[in-house]
């Protein structure tokens, strides 16, 4: 049982009578690692939070392979800043599996080991708040994969965090990746994506410019765009 594909069909968000994404159609599909590549203000936020749902759509439909009440229980998403509550590492961890309907203690020993899995045991009794930038996003990525989602969205996950936490991330994602998650994340990160992305959509002014395997834009972008943004030129 798959939730994807996902398919966008005609989306556009406007906001404050501007258009900032859109039109889009785009298809999701069970496959490698997504990445949503483009400058600051290209539309990568917003493309990721209609996907997820949390973002509604001006117009166009957003459609899983499955009814929508299930689909949202296959999929988290990770935030660039993460979102902080005043609970402890592992409170926060075992949350979306006491909400799931797990017993507190089965939440509790799972969430134990998912830390463990982040290298934040040693942490788990403390608040959220008192951790470092690294440590509060690979608490957030415990916290999304707790629930083992078919489908990660992640947005910028490391785009505030220093090489190692950036590296130590990446690891935790090959893994999931590994384990039947599928990777959807948003980065103006070239070497990022080169790292990470088996399909890479390249977004400019809220529209997909590019929409194709990594090796091939790697190699060589179609449009004049996706060549200036690929040689490191200011592309707006
Ligand atoms: N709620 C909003 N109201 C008005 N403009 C917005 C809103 N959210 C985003 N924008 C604008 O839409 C554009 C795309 O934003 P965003 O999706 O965050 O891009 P990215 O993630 O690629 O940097 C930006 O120009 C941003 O300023
Ligand atoms: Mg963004």
């Amino acid at each position: 049982m798959t939730i994807l594909p996902l398919t966008l069909d005609g989306i556009e968000v406007r906001r404050a009578g501007r258009t900032i994404l859109g039109p889009v159609d785009l298809r999701v599909e069970n496959s490698g690692p997504l990445v949503v590549l483009g400058p600051n203000g290209a539309g990568k936020s917003t493309l990721l939070r209609v996907c997820h749902g949390i973002t509604r759509p001006t117009a166009g439909s957003t459609t899983w392979s499955v009814p929508r009440a299930e689909a949202d229980l296959a999929q988290a998403f990770v935030f660039q800043t993460p979102i902080l509550l005043r609970r402890t590492a592992l409170e926060k961890v075992a949350y979306p599996l006491t909400i799931r309907g797990d017993t507190k203690k089965t939440a509790r020993a799972r969430a134990a080991q998912m830390l463990e899995e982040v290298g934040l045991s040693a942490m788990s009794h403390l608040r959220a708040s008192v951790l470092s930038g690294g440590e509060k996003q690979k608490l957030a990525l415990a916290r999304a994969l707790v629930t083992s989602p078919e489908v990660l969205f992640l947005d910028e996950p490391t785009a505030s965090l220093d090489g190692r936490s950036t590296r130590e991330i990446e690891a935790i994602l090959a893994h999931a990746q590994s384990h039947g998650t599928k990777l959807v994340m948003a980065t103006h990160d070239l070497g990022q994506a080169r790292r990470i992305a088996a399909h890479i959509t390249f977004l400019l002014n809220g529209q997909i410019v590019e929409s194709t395997p990594a090796a091939d834009f790697f190699a060589g972008p179609e449009t004049a765009a996706a060549q200036a943004f690929l040689k490191g030129d200011i592309v707006e």
